[in-house]
């Protein structure tokens, strides 16, 4: 039943709205763009089809660096009217699990775009927005995302999987209603 100030674009208890859905969805397509660049560039070396995904890397990167802190701006000014976790062991799984999330998707690119400033060289976004020059490298910057840029993605991809791997149990075995809060119609 619609509630009559029940906006489309805010979260509810029983789902996210339109805003959590277009960053939720939105930030999922940007993230398998860099995964997908990154495997094939393991798998493939450097090709032109190579080159057409990781051209766009650290860009796309940086665009998700930006969408993950709106979004958790987001999350926090609608943290009442969210749908619940639930309470038992396995909701405070789900609960630490989506923080678990949130700090690789800012940790990842973070690292990575400290390492881009200490390199020295200039950043330009999306080849049009010049966001900083060329500098003298500084190592101490760059240590950092040497280190762990690459290993924590591959982590953070693995959470992914295996939080696609819930939600298909809770669609095809548990037949509840988890899922239909981020798909479907927003009443
Ligand atoms: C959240 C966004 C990002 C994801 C999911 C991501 C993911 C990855 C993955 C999976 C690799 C391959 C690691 C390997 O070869 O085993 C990689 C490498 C790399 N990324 Fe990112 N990345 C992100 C953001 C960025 C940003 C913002 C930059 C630059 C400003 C960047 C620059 C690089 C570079 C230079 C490499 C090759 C060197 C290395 O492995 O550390 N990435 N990234
Ligand atoms: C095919 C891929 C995906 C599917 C089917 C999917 C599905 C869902 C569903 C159904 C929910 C609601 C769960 C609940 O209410 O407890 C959810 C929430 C969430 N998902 Fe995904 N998801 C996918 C990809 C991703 C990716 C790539 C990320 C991050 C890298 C992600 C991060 C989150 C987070 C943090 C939440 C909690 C709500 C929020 O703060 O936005 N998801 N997802």
């Amino acid at each position: 039943m619609q509630i009559a100030h029940t906006s489309v674009w805010r979260d509810s208890p029983d789902r996210y709205g339109r805003i959590s859905r277009w960053l939720h969805w939105g930030m999922a397509l940007l993230f398998a763009w860099q995964f997908i660049g990154m495997g094939l560039r393991l798998a493939l070396g450097r090709t032109p089809l190579v080159s057409f995904f990781v051209g766009s890397h650290s860009s796309v990167g940086l665009l998700l660096m930006v969408l993950v802190l709106l979004r958790g701006a987001w999350g926090l000014s609608n943290a009442g009217r969210r749908p619940p976790h639930g309470t038992g062991w396995l909701g405070r799984a789900a609960a630490a699990g989506h923080r678990a999330l949130y700090l690789l998707m800012v940790v990842v690119p973070l690292l990575a775009l400290v390492r881009a400033y200490g390199s020295g060289r200039a950043f330009i976004w999306f080849n049009t927005l010049p966001l900083w020059g060329a500098s003298p490298k500084n190592e101490a910057l760059m240590a950092p995302a040497n280190a762990a840029h690459g290993l924590l993605a591959w982590v953070l991809l693995a959470l992914v999987a295996g939080h696609v791997g819930m939600v298909l149990l809770h669609r095809w075995w548990w037949r509840d209603q988890v899922a239909q809060r981020m798909v479907g119609r927003v009443r």
